[in-house]
C-alpha cells in the first residue's frame, strides 16, 4: 500500500475535490490516505489561484517537501500556471488541473515519464467522495464560470459552466442523508446557472434535494447577484429545509468600478435585491465578498463601498485585496491603489462590518435560535444556526451533530453564546 497525504489550499470546492480524490484512491485499494504528511510517500497538494499570496504559499510549501516526497500538484494553480510548475521544480511527480481530479489513480499509478495531466475531460463523479467534514456534507453540482469578471482567474482555471446531472446529485445526497449527515451545502461557482446546459433548474434541484428524508438543512454557495432570480428568493422564503442565507458577492459598491469589472449589475440593482430578500425573508441573512484596490478604485469609489455597505446592512462580509492575475482583462489595466492604501481600506471595512455585525447580533440577545453543533472547543460546543449565525454554548459534551434550540445570552460581532433549552 502507498501512503498518501493530501493537503487542501482554497474554498469548499477544493475540499470537496480532495476528497473526491481520496474516495478514488481508496477504491483502488492501493493506497492508504494518511493524516500524517512525514508518513506519506505521495503529497497532493490540490491548490488555489485565486489571489497570489494563495500561489506563493503553495510554491512554498512545495518546496519544504520536494526532496522528500513525490508530490503531485493539483487543483487550480496546477491548471493555471501547467508546465511552469514543472520548470520551477523538475523532480515534481505530477500536475493535475481541474479536469482530471477523477483520474487520479490512473495518474498515480503511471510510471511514464509524461506529467502534466491538465487535458479538459468531461468530469466524472462516480466514486463516493471522502468526507472530511462530519457534520455538514459538502456536495458540488456546477463547476465553471462564464462571467469572467475582470479580475478573476477562475474562468480560465475551471473552464465553462458544466452542472452535474441531476441524478448523481441526489444519489450522493441520498447516501449522505443514510451516513447521518443533516446539513448539505450544494456548491458551484454560480449555483443559479445549475441545470442551463442539461435541462434542469437550480429550483428544481432545491425542491428534489428537500424531498430526500434526514437532510434537514440545505445551503448552497455562491449566487452570482445578476442570476438570482425572484423565484429563488420565493423557493427559500417557503421552505422549511432552505436555509434563510444568502452569500451574494457585492465586490464594490461603485458603478464605475462594477462596471470595469464587468460585474453586470449597477450598485442599485444589487442593493434592491438585497432589500427584496429582507423584505420576503424574515431573519435572513446576507453576507457579502467586497474586493478593495481594483485598479482605478478611488476614494470617491471606495465611500461608494462603505456606504452600499451600511445600506445593505451585511451580516458579514470577507474582505479582499485585489491581486493581479495573468491573464484576465484586469492585469492589463495599471494598477492605481498603493499596497498600504489597500491594506487602510481592508482594515475600514473590516471595522465597520464588525459594528454592524455587533449591532445585528445584539438584537439575538434573550431569544431562541434552532443550532446544528458541528464543532468542539475546550468546554465550548460550537455550531450554526439557519442563518448561519455561529453559536458557542458552554458545558457542550455530547452536542455534535445535534439540532438543538438555544437561548442567546449574549451576543458580539462573531459569536452569539447561550445555553441549550432543554
Ligand atoms: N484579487 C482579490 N480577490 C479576488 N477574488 C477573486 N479574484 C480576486 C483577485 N484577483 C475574490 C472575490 C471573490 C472571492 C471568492 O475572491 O471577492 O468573490
Ligand atoms: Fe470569478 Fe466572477 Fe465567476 Fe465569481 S462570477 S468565479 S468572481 S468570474
Amino acid at each position: 500500500m502507498h501512503k498518501v497525504f493530501i493537503k487542501t489550499f482554497g474554498c469548499q470546492m477544493n475540499e470537496y475535490d480532495s476528497g473526491r480524490m481520496a474516495g478514488v484512491l481508496a477504491a483502488t485499494k492501493n493506497y492508504l490516505l494518511t493524516t500524517s504528511e512525514e508518513d506519506a510517500e505521495f503529497i497532493i497538494v490540490n491548490t488555489c489561484s485565486v489571489r497570489e499570496h494563495a500561489e506563493n504559499r503553495e510554491y512554498s510549501y512545495i518546496g519544504r517537501h520536494i526532496k522528500d516526497k513525490k508530490i503531485i500538484v493539483a487543483g487550480c494553480m496546477a491548471q493555471n500556471l501547467k508546465e511552469e510548475i514543472v520548470q520551477s521544480f523538475p523532480k515534481v511527480f505530477a500536475v493535475v488541473g481541474t479536469f482530471n481530479f477523477a483520474n487520479i489513480d490512473a495518474i498515480i499509478g503511471k510510471k511514464q515519464k509524461q506529467k502534466l495531466f491538465v487535458n479538459e475531460a468531461p468530469d466524472s463523479y462516480n466514486i463516493e467522495p471522502a468526507r472530511s467534514d462530519k457534520y455538514r456534507a459538502y456536495v458540488t453540482i456546477m463547476q465553471g464560470c462564464n462571467n469572467f469578471c475582470a479580475y478573476c482567474i477562475v474562468p480560465y482555471v475551471r473552464g465553462r459552466e458544466r452542472s452535474r446531472t441531476e441524478k448523481s446529485i441526489i444519489n450522493e445526497l441520498k447516501t449522505a442523508a443514510e451516513n447521518g449527515y443533516k446539513e448539505v451545502m450544494l456548491l458551484g461557482q454560480n449555483v443559479n446557472s445549475y441545470g442551463l446546459d442539461n435541462g434542469c433548474s437550480f429550483t428544481k434541484l432545491l425542491c428534489d434535494v428537500e424531498k430526500i428524508n434526514g437532510i434537514e438543512r440545505i445551503r448552497f454557495m455562491t449566487s452570482h447577484p445578476k442570476d438570482l432570480t425572484e423565484a429563488l428568493i420565493e423557493t427559500v422564503a417557503g421552505s422549511e429545509k432552505l436555509c434563510k442565507h444568502f452569500h451574494l458577492p457585492a465586490q464594490a459598491g461603485s458603478d464605475k468600478i462594477l462596471k470595469a469589472m464587468n460585474r453586470k449589475y449597477t450598485r442599485s440593482e444589487y442593493l434592491n435585491k438585497v432589500l427584496n430578500i429582507r423584505k420576503k425573508i424574515p431573519n435572513v441573512s446576507v453576507t457579502t465578498d467586497i474586493l478593495v484596490g481594483f485598479p482605478g478604485e478611488t476614494k470617491e469609489d471606495f465611500k461608494d463601498t462603505v456606504s452600499l455597505m451600511k445600506a445593505a446592512g451585511f451580516d458579514n462580509s470577507y474582505v479582499f485585496k485585489y491581486s493581479k492575475r495573468s491573464g484576465t482583462k484586469a492585469a492589463e489595466m495599471a494598477e492605481t491603489v498603493s499596497e498600504k492604501e489597500k491594506g487602510e481600506r481592508v482594515n475600514y471595512i473590516l471595522d465597520l462590518q464588525k459594528k454592524i455585525s455587533g449591532d445585528i447580533n445584539k438584537t439575538y440577545e434573550g431569544k431562541t435560535v434552532e443550532v446544528l453543533f458541528t464543532r468542539e472547543n475546550g468546554k465550548f460546543a460550537e455550531g450554526e444556526t439557519d442563518n448561519f449565525k455561529h453559536v458557542k454554548v458552554a458545558e457542550g459534551k455530547g452536542l455534535l451533530g445535534s439540532i438543538l434550540p438555544v437561548k442567546i445570552t449574549s451576543a458580539r460581532s462573531l459569536t452569539l453564546t447561550g445555553e441549550v433549552q432543554k
